[in-house]
């Protein structure tokens, strides 16, 4: 993970990426409570991509967001970079989220109001930094005329193709 300058966490770039202890996370009570994790651990290799497969509803989307801080298990702990983000209070989830983290949403939850280049470096902008230089590129790319459906830059991800939307959503990620 490259160096973002200052922040509150700096997770150690030695060891796992990320990893998880035990994790369990049911939704709802009573009849309805659907078992979503039920003592899942793994440990994601630094420098390495990990796939992580299963059918639909066994958990997949529920696991990559408890292991990225974006929800919370109901037991268990989750590690990112040998920081332990389920001990963390809000304030710091925020930040290391923030600088550290690169989330694709199954959705790519990109917002509507905003073209191409507001979408990527919307996180920088409310963090108040300029794009990684190796961002850029991907930001010239897919602020150009033809990214989305339209042909013009300046209009929302509405009307973007999915492949647009899909490349937005993972250039905001690896901003
Ligand atoms: N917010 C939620 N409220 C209630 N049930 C949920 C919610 N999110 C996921 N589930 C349920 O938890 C199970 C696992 O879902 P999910 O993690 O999305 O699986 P996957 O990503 O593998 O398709 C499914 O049965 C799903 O219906
Ligand atoms: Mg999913």
């Amino acid at each position: 993970m490259p160096n973002r300058g200052e922040t509150l966490i700096s997770p150690s770039v030695s060891g796992p990426a990320a990893r998880a202890e035990d994790l369990a996370k049911r939704y709802g009570s009573g009849p309805a409570a659907v078992t979503a994790l039920a003592g899942v651990s793994v440990e994601i290799p630094a420098g390495s991509f990990t796939a992580v497969m299963g059918p639909s509803g066994s958990g997949k989307s529920t696991l990559l967001h408890c292991m990225a801080g974006l929800d919370s298990p109901d037991s268990g702990r989750v590690w990112i970079g040998g920081e332990e983000i389920t001990a963390m209070v809000d304030r710091q989830l925020t930040r290391l989220r923030r600088d550290w983290v690169g989330f694709v949403f199954q959705a790519f939850n990109l917002l509507p109001v905003l073209p191409a280049a507001g979408n990527i470096t919307l996180p920088l902008d409310i963090a108040g930094r300029d794009p990684d230089p190796g961002c850029l590129p991907w930001c010239r790319r897919w602020a150009r005329p033809g990214s989305c459906r339209t042909g013009r830059t300046n209009c929302g991800p509405g009307n973007w193709a999915c492949s647009a939307r899909s490349a937005c959503a993972a250039a905001r990620s690896a901003g």
